[in-house]
């Protein structure tokens, strides 16, 4: 019953979502509330983006939204005009961040700038504090909006992780130092999440009252 509910109101979509979800975020008043439908898109190398889309999809159901989650690399030809926002999320590497996202963002940049949008920016330069590491991301920021054409609605740099056992031995070689500069306390063999799910809940909810 509370299945055909939502979707009645929403689609199959929020059906597809509800069945990854307890029931318990999908209870009482809730179900008036499910009145904007929200695309996140993201792209990962090693997950922490799609854990961090995943969380996101999980708040902002909770918040009342109906939510399709899905990989930019898998989202051929979708219509954003089936939504009233989108959330894009994505890690920077080695400056950049992936081609999948940027392949999307230009084939959707009109309609992307004419919506209200958020762009998760996903990166270990956001673990800390380093000057010139924020003057990189704004400037990989920057690079990325000139090179597609978008214009964030908002975006917030997120803190992402050390996932050792995830890179190749050149990869490996280059994290390691880079992790034992930045984070001298890390062990350089185990994963390390530097992800602050409160101020990125925090962030998601000012961006929805927006
Ligand atoms: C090969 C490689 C290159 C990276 N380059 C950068 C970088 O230029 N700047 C940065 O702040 N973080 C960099 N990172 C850290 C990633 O952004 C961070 O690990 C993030 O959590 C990865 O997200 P993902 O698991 O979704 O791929 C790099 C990580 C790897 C493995």
């Amino acid at each position: 019953m509370l299945r055909s509910k939502i979707l009645s109101r929403t689609g199959t979509v929020l059906d597809t979502f509800v069945k990854n979800i307890p029931l318990a975020k999908v209870s009482g008043a809730f179900l008036d509330e499910v009145d904007v439908k929200i695309l996140i898109g993201y792209a990962t190398y090693q997950g922490q983006t799609r854990q961090i889309a995943r969380h996101v999809a999980d708040h902002v159901v909770a918040a009342g939204h109906a939510v399709e989650l899905l990989e930019t690399s898998d989202a051929d030809d979708i219509d954003l005009d089936r939504f009233v926002r989108v959330i894009l999320a994505a890690p920077v590497h080695a400056s950049e961040y992936p081609r999948a996202l940027t392949d999307f963002v230009r084939d959707h940049v009109e309609q992307l700038n004419r919506m209200p949008t958020l762009f998760l920016s996903v990166s270990l330069s956001a673990a800390g504090h380093d000057s010139e590491d924020w003057r990189g991301l704004d400037r990989i920021l920057e690079d990325f909006s000139s090179a597609t054409g978008w214009c964030p609605g908002r975006t917030e740099q997120i803190a992402g992780a050390y996932r050792p056992h995830e890179y190749d031995v050149f990869r490996g070689f280059i994290m390691r130092r880079i992790i034992a500069r930045k984070d001298p306390e890390a062990a350089l063999n185990e994963d390390k999440e530097y992800t602050n799910w409160g101020a990125l809940d925090q962030r998601v909810d000012f961006w929805l009252r927006s």
